[in-house]
């Protein structure tokens, strides 16, 4: 069988340390090329991996590849994603999926002129909890959903190391960096039902104060340009609406990434599992006892995308869907600024 060679553009902290060797476990696969404007990195890279070609251009590795990892900062993914698909390459693109939605638009479009695949590596859908949550969704445990809350809240974890406080690179902060997983995963588990009203607000107070304590490297007010905290409230086509808080440096006891989903028959907490319902006139809280063991998140990922790359599968996170979470992080940021809620097109 011929592999799918796939080329990883930028060769940083998230394609090192998952994607590069998650690739390694897909037999059907194979790295051969990198690139990445920091050249040295990609040539260490390509020696640790054992990857075949060290590429001096997207342009020059467009032409020795079946597929593209892209895994820089934000402000690439588009452009990259569009020139990859252009050239008849199938595209994993880590999230977000762009800087906004005018981006998403110009990605949709070229996938399917193209007809290649266009993953967004919203990998949460991938843990063993989502996907139990999504079966018993679907099988119409909790009724329709109707409102959905997500927390995605990290005390003093400011990401002290790479780009993510830069807003030309990366286009924003917490929302767009961390909260969009959990928004993306409650949207998934939900239908994926199109939002069409949003009400944001967003702050930066913690990080602009001088010798802020944080437990992920030293942070620099001046250079710091995004936020660190955001709330939304969303509303939904269906009806159902989302409240959503994200933050990378909150003043809360502990971390929490959760979300809680009330339906008409009963209700689903992610993280840990758990179903509320009343029956027989009593109340039952269900704790999930055990999840079938499945392969590591990263894994799972990168043998789904490689399977829809063959035309086996059909990709679990289409184009759309994730342009409708850009287009929630980008009305959130509208929103924000101008005071008032905001309708999205
Ligand atoms: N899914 C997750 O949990 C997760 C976690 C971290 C980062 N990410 C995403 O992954 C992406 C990269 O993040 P990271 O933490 O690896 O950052 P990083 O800074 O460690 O790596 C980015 C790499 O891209 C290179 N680069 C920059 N511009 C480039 C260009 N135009 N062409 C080629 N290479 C270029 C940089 O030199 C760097 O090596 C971001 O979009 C981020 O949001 C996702």
């Amino acid at each position: 069988m011929t592999k799918l060679r796939i080329g990883v553009l930028g060769t940083g902290g998230i394609a090192t340390e998952r994607h590069i060797p998650a690739f390694k476990h897909v037999k059907e696969a194979e790295i051969t090329a990198v690139m990445d404007v920091n050249a040295e990195r990609a040539k260490e890279t390509a020696e640790k991996f054992g990857i075949k070609h060290v590429c001096k251009s997207l342009d020059d590795m467009l032409g020795k590849i079946d597929a593209l990892l892209i895994t820089t900062p934000n402000k690439f993914h588009a452009p990259a994603a569009v020139q990859a698909l252009n050239a008849g390459v199938h595209v994993m693109c880590e999230k977000p999926m762009a800087l906004n939605t005018k981006e998403c638009e110009e990605m949709v479009a070229a996938a399917e002129k193209s007809g290649k695949v266009l993953l967004i590596a919203y990998h949460w859908r991938f843990m063993k909890e989502s996907r139990a949550a999504k079966r018993l969704i679907d099988s119409g445990e909790i009724g329709q959903p109707l409102v959905i809350r997500i927390k995605s809240m990290r005390r003093r974890k400011v990401p002290g190391w790479g780009v993510f406080t830069n807003r030309d690179l990366q286009g924003g902060g917490a929302l767009i960096d961390y909260g969009c997983h959990l928004l993306d995963l409650a949207m998934w588990l939900t239908g994926s039902p199109k939002p069409y009203e949003v009400s944001g607000t967003t702050f930066n107070h913690l990080s602009m104060q001088k010798d802020m304590v944080n437990e992920w490297g030293t942070i620099n007010p001046s250079t710091f340009e995004v936020e660190d905290h955001a709330t939304a409230f969303i509303r939904l086509e269906n009806g159902a609406v989302v409240m959503l808080e994200t933050s990378w440096a909150a003043n809360i006891p502990k971390d929490e990434e959760t979300i809680s989903i009330s339906g008409t028959k009963g209700g689903i907490e992610v993280f840990p599992l758990r179903v509320n319902k009343a029956e027989n006139g009593v109340l039952i809280n269900s704790d999930i006892a055990w999840i079938p063991e499945e392969k590591p998140f990263a894994i799972l990922q990168a043998e789904h995308f490689v399977s829809c790359c063959f035309g086996e599968s059909t990709p679990m996170s289409s184009p759309e869907e994730s342009m409708y979470v850009s287009s929630i992080i980008e009305s959130v940021y509208e929103s924000a600024k101008i005071g008032n809620s905001v309708r999205i097109r």
